[in-house]
């Protein structure tokens, strides 16, 4: 059996929120004070988490993907990582974080068998990154870059959040400081899931954008490569002297959806399915999993979420509304 949709998509990628919690407070994400954080005793234990990934896993989910909040602040990751890992159908784990705190697990991560991760850089500047995340902790994503490429979880990949007079400034820098250490940037388009509902269409920096300041320095070639269910349409970069550099992605969920090609499902911290990022309902696992649920009742949550799957995400629809779950306790 697999997550297959209304629409015939089906479902191979199940990003998994190991937390709501986080330890920075990125003014885009959250406010100051954080948020109402869930309840522990609601929180899947790792034996339930490992659980419904294998699940899930037997319905045809080939890459797991770890999210928070910041999911290195839950320190059994290595452990779920390793039980996953021991699946026959060897799943493909990667984690999607800040990058507070990698230095020192990157290698444990790599050992236990997570293949990659993806860190968030929004800023190269100390204290605009202070600023933008309301804590002084560049140093650390800068070492967990390093450990995390060191260690071998590659590609590293950067994802980068551009916003009009933060840090648009910044982005042939980026690029340049990705180049440079062999990480591979995306730029992403800022959605309308922020705790605070502060989102506006007209201050986001939209994919054609980007890519105009980037052309300012480099010249980008777009890819030959099918974009396919990946999120980021590739660039190649080449300098204005056509020197070929290595790559850029541009994430433009908003203005270059990839909805019709979405290969993806998700799993709240809590333990709720979610068929969409931007799903209005959620399906509930953890109950049958704690009142003697067996494997086919969890696959039949699923299945349920999944047959009720919309087309789009719908930003920019008439009707659109934010959902409730801000993207710290979805997982992003
Ligand atoms: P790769 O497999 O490395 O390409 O991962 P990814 O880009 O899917 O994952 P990552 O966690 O790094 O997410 C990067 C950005 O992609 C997020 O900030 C979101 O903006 C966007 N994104 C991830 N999943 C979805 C999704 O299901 N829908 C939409 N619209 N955007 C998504
Ligand atoms: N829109 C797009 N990306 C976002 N992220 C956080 N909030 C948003 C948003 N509203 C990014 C983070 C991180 C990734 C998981 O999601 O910067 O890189
Ligand atoms: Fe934390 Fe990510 Fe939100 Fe920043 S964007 S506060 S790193 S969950």
């Amino acid at each position: 059996m697999r997550l297959v949709d209304g629409f015939g998509r089906v479902a191979t990628d199940l990003r998994v929120s190991l937390t709501d919690r986080c330890n920075l407070r990125c003014t885009y994400c959250m406010p100051a004070e954080g948020l109402p954080w869930l309840p522990s005793d609601t929180l899947l234990t790792d034996d339930e988490l490992v659980r419904v990934i294998r699940v899930a896993v037997d319905l045809g989910v080939t890459d797991i993907r770890f999210t928070g909040g910041e999911p290195l602040l839950r320190p059994s990751l290595p452990r779920i990582v390793r039980d996953i890992a021991a699946h026959p159908s060897s799943p493909r784990m990667s984690l999607t974080t800040n990058g507070i705190g990698l230095a020192a697990v990157a290698a444990d991560l790599k050992e236990a068998g997570l293949h990659r991760v993806n860190v968030s850089l929004d800023t190269l500047d100390a204290d605009r990154f202070k600023e933008l995340t309301r804590r002084p902790r560049i140093d650390d994503v800068f070492r967990g870059l390093e450990a995390a490429a060191a260690a071998g979880l590659t590609p590293v990949k950067v994802n980068a959040v551009l916003m009009r007079g933060v840090n648009d400034v910044e982005a042939v820098d980026l690029l340049t400081f990705c180049l440079e250490r062999g990480y591979e940037l995306r730029f992403i388009e800022q959605m309308p899931l922020d705790a605070q509902h502060a989102w506006t269409r007209a201050e986001m920096i939209a994919a054609d954008e980007i890519l105009a300041l980037l052309a300012t320095t480099y010249d980008l070639v777009a890819d030959d490569v099918p974009r396919g269910s990946q999120p980021a349409e590739k660039f190649r970069v080449r300098s204005l002297d056509g020197a070929d550099l290595g790559t850029v992605g541009i994430i433009g969920s908003v203005t270059r959806p990839f909805c019709a090609a979405c290969d993806r499902v998700r799993l709240t911290a809590d333990g709720a399915v979610r068929n969409c990022l931007f799903a209005r309902d959620e399906h509930p696992i953890r109950d049958i999993v704690r009142n003697g649920g067996t494997d086919e009742d969890i696959a039949a949550v699923f299945l349920g979420a999944m047959a009720v799957k919309k087309a789009g995400h719908g930003i920019g629809d008439p009707g659109f509304v934010q959902p409730d779950r801000p993207m710290s306790a979805i997982g992003g």
